[in-house]
């Protein structure tokens, strides 16, 4: 409904359909008042045409009147009142009248064979309306047609009418008029042809730029590297036409997109580099602090408390700023693109030897696995997706109180296979839930805290799993927390870097 009254609209019209609508109005009105003067024209030198018969015969009349002497034509079958109408030049149609103190005595028309017609009632009281100023008037005189008529008054007081018909002129515009309309319609659909052609062809180079601008907008701009190499055709950046400054400043600013993203996609490898350099770089340090930490502390001198207690805080960070360092260099790593290993998966044994870990280290768990009877294989990268799923037990060990069931689960659909981890835990934030995938966010819990979280451990399943081309999302609520991980089983083409420029260590 809304579609139909749009269509109606001009504000939904396409400038080809307002501008050819445009042209046709105008053609229509051309026409009209073209005919409409034509036919006024035609109208009114007709009818002076017939005005000159008419006084003709006026004169005429006023002549026969005159007595004596100069017989008429057939004075023998006219009535004494009409006998002006025999005289000589009196053509058929004409209309005779006599009044007498403002009464028709007598009315009649010629027709073609001499005889007289008699006007009804109604025409002829028509006819005493009729000025007696020897003009000529039109009148519609009912049963007889339309007429201009002449009264005049003889020397003896009578009004004598005399009029010829107007039905040739009012014939003669008719037919005009048709063969006017005719060539008009013909001349519109002329003009309607002509101007659909001209306006899609002087459109084209409008819509070659509007083309060139839907492909650039339909191009992913907002991240990564990005060849942005569309450009407005040159035959449509001549600074001349109107189409041609806005394929030209298009160009220009296409220009200026692609400089600009280049830039930007230059300072972001910049940046990666950087966090994967500086975090390799922190690797070797922070082997060493913890190489001599634990030196100290298994020295056979025995070390006042305190410092053994200082000597193990200094350990236990130093365990915890590796693995915060091995998490950044790896994400480092995965925006870069770095290919990722293709091995056959067996994604059964993963899972179990995932969480037998998980069994270990929080033996207070209850811990299920629910695992298909024939072993799910996927191509992929082993260490990464165990990383993942080392991650996803973490969680479901760390942010739930002792006790919480923790339910694992794999299937495989079709071409797909999924992993479910679901936790019975008190449920992720609601402030927390739509960007729980982000680096550095985590719960502000003293729990969390406690148990060393940094923030990057579900920053990592998501980017590893993209980089698989799956996809992983949560569903919490207090009492029910799962990650569902969905994986192709076949890679679709081999994991190839992102960008072929970024070289990370
Ligand atoms: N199973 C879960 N139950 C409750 N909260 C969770 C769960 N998994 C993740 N979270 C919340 O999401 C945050 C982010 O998790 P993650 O990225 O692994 O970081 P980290 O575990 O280092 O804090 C956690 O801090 C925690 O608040
Ligand atoms: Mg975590």
């Amino acid at each position: 409904m809304s579609g139909v009254k749009r269509a109606l609209t001009p504000n939904g019209w396409t400038l080809r359909t307002r501008l050819v609508a445009a042209l046709t109005a105008v053609s229509l009105l051309v026409c009209a008042v073209v005919a409409t003067v034509t036919l006024l024209a035609l109208h009114t030198s007709l009818t002076g045409q017939l005005d000159d018969q008419l006084a003709a015969a006026a004169s005429r009349t006023a002549t026969a009147e005159r007595p004596p002497g100069d017989a008429p034509h057939r004075p023998s079958d006219l009535p004494a009142g009409l006998r002006f109408l025999g005289a000589p030049g009196m053509g058929v149609g004409t209309l005779g009248a006599r009044l007498v103190d403002g009464t028709v005595t007598d009315a009649g028309v010629l027709d073609s064979s001499g005889d007289l017609l008699q006007p009804s009632f109604a025409a002829r009281s028509a006819l005493t309306r009729l000025p007696a100023d020897g003009q000529p008037h039109t009148l519609d005189l009912a049963g007889v047609g339309s007429y201009r008529l002449i009264a005049a008054r003889t020397p003896d007081g009578d009004v004598l009418v005399t009029g010829l018909s107007l039905e040739p002129v009012n014939r003669t515009v008719v037919q005009v008029a048709g063969v006017v309309a005719g060539v008009a319609a013909l001349g519109l659909l002329a003009a309607f042809l002509a101007g659909a052609t001209i306006v899609r062809r002087s459109l084209r180079p409008l819509n070659r730029v509007a083309a060139t601008a839907t492909r650039v907008a339909q191009l992913p701009l907002h991240q990564g590297e990005v060849a942005l190499s569309e450009r407005v055709p040159a035959i449509d950046t001549d600074p001349r036409t109107e189409v041609g400054r806005v394929g030209a400043a298009l160009n220009q600013l296409l220009g200026h997109v692609a400089d600009a993203l280049v830039a930007r996609h230059r300072s972001e490898t910049r940046v990666r580099q950087f966090v994967a350099d500086a975090s390799h770089e922190l690797r070797t340090p922070l082997a060493a602090i913890r190489g001599y930490a634990e030196v100290t502390r298994r020295g056979h001198e025995q070390v006042p408390g305190d410092v053994a207690y200082a000597i193990g805080r200094v350990e236990s960070e130093a365990a915890r700023m590796t693995t915060l360092v091995d998490d950044l260099l790896l994400l480092a790593r995965l925006d870069a693109g770095r290919p990722l290993a293709q091995d056959e998966v067996d994604l059964s044994c993963l899972l179990v030897d995932a969480v037998n870990d998980a069994r270990v280290a929080g033996p207070d768990h209850r811990w299920e696995l629910r695992l298909p009877a024939e072993a799910v294989v996927v191509t992929g990268d082993q260490h990464r997706l165990h990383q993942v799923l080392a991650n996803l037990l973490t969680n479901a060990r760390t942010h739930t109180p002792p006790g919480t069931r923790v339910t694992v689960s794999l299937a495989r659909t079709g071409r797909r296979v999924r992993i479910g981890v679901c936790d019975e835990g008190p449920g992720i934030p609601a402030e927390l839930l739509p960007v729980v995938f982000e680096r550095f966010a985590r719960g502000d819990t003293s729990r969390s805290r406690a148990a060393g979280s940094t923030g990057l451990g579900l920053a990592i399943v998501s980017a590893v799993t993209e980089a698989h081309h799956g996809q992983v999302r949560v569903d919490s609520a207090p009492g029910r927390t799962e990650f569902t991980l969905e994986l192709p089983v076949r890679q679709p083409r081999p994991l190839e870097p992102h960008s072929p420029l970024t070289a990370v260590r």
